[in-house]
């Protein structure tokens, strides 16, 4: 899937030259790394912890040329394909997914998606997809306050892990799942994210843009929606929304 890289010394964000390069007409597949980020950006108006040379920040452009709410469906694709190399990269760590893209080590984050996408007409245009990792990101690395929530790789192993075989390993992944989706649709990888989900099942504290509100998320709908089922027994989709696992 990657035609082109571009890799750089240290960018505001590796989406914002993606984005510049997308709206330049670069073609799908390029794919803009960079050693360290100024201003990495996560969802919800969140910064991106992104010390130079320890981490993976990148961030890639694709052109699917569909509908625009098939964005979920690639986010969660995504996630998966990440997930799937981290796991065979990082065994026999415990790497599970958190909806809808973050993933956990033991309730901790390392890893975070930031698909941004921009459409015409209800089509994409192109997708632009971040990932951010904590590979190699020691302790001192993250703030006081992010460090009950946020671990590395290297943290959870006790060594150091080589990203570009990380790198290496998601695109793989994404590669074939990628065909798959555009092959058969997303009931396949609806099954694969729902078997790596550490969110299915649990009663959980939902942040809904209506309010706070507990229910137990049961798995994907087939537009990528969450399906949560709420005290008084009816199902519902969540389409964006903040979840905070009790306990
Ligand atoms: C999140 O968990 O909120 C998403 C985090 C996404 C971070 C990556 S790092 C590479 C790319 N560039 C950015 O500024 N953000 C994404």
């Amino acid at each position: 899937i990657i035609q082109k890289i571009r890799m750089f010394d240290s960018v505001d964000s590796t989406q914002n030259i993606a984005q510049r390069l997308a709206e330049e007409g670069a073609e799908e597949g390029t794919l803009v790394i960079a050693e360290q980020q100024t201003s990495g950006r996560g969802r919800l108006g969140r910064k991106w912890v992104s010390p130079s040379g320890r981490g993976i920040y990148m961030s890639f452009i694709l052109r699917p040329g569909m509908p625009l709410h098939f964005a979920p469906q690639l986010t969660l694709l995504t996630a998966v394909a990440l997930c799937r190399a981290l796991r065979a990269i990082a065994a026999p760590l415990d790497i599970g997914i958190k909806w809808p893209n973050d993933l956990l080590i033991g309730g901790k984050k390392i890893s975070g998606i930031l698909l941004e996408s921009t459409a015409e007409e209800e089509r994409l245009r192109y997708v632009i997809a971040g990932i951010g990792i904590s590979v190699n990101l020691t302790a001192d690395d993250f703030p006081q306050e992010l460090l009950d929530i946020a671990t590395s790789l290297q943290i959870e192993l006790g060594r150091p892990l080589d990203r570009a075989d990380i790198i290496a390993g998601f695109f793989e992944q994404f590669e074939q799942l990628y065909t798959i989706y555009q092959k058969d649709g997303f009931g396949p990888i609806r099954m694969l994210w729902e078997a790596l989900s550490v969110t299915l099942n649990k009663p959980t504290r939902l942040i809904l843009s209506s309010g706070e509100t507990m229910a137990t998320p049961v798995g994907l709908n087939e537009q990528g929606a969450l399906l949560v089922r709420k005290s008084d027994g009816t199902i519902v989709p969540i389409f964006s929304s903040e979840q905070v696992p009790q306990g």
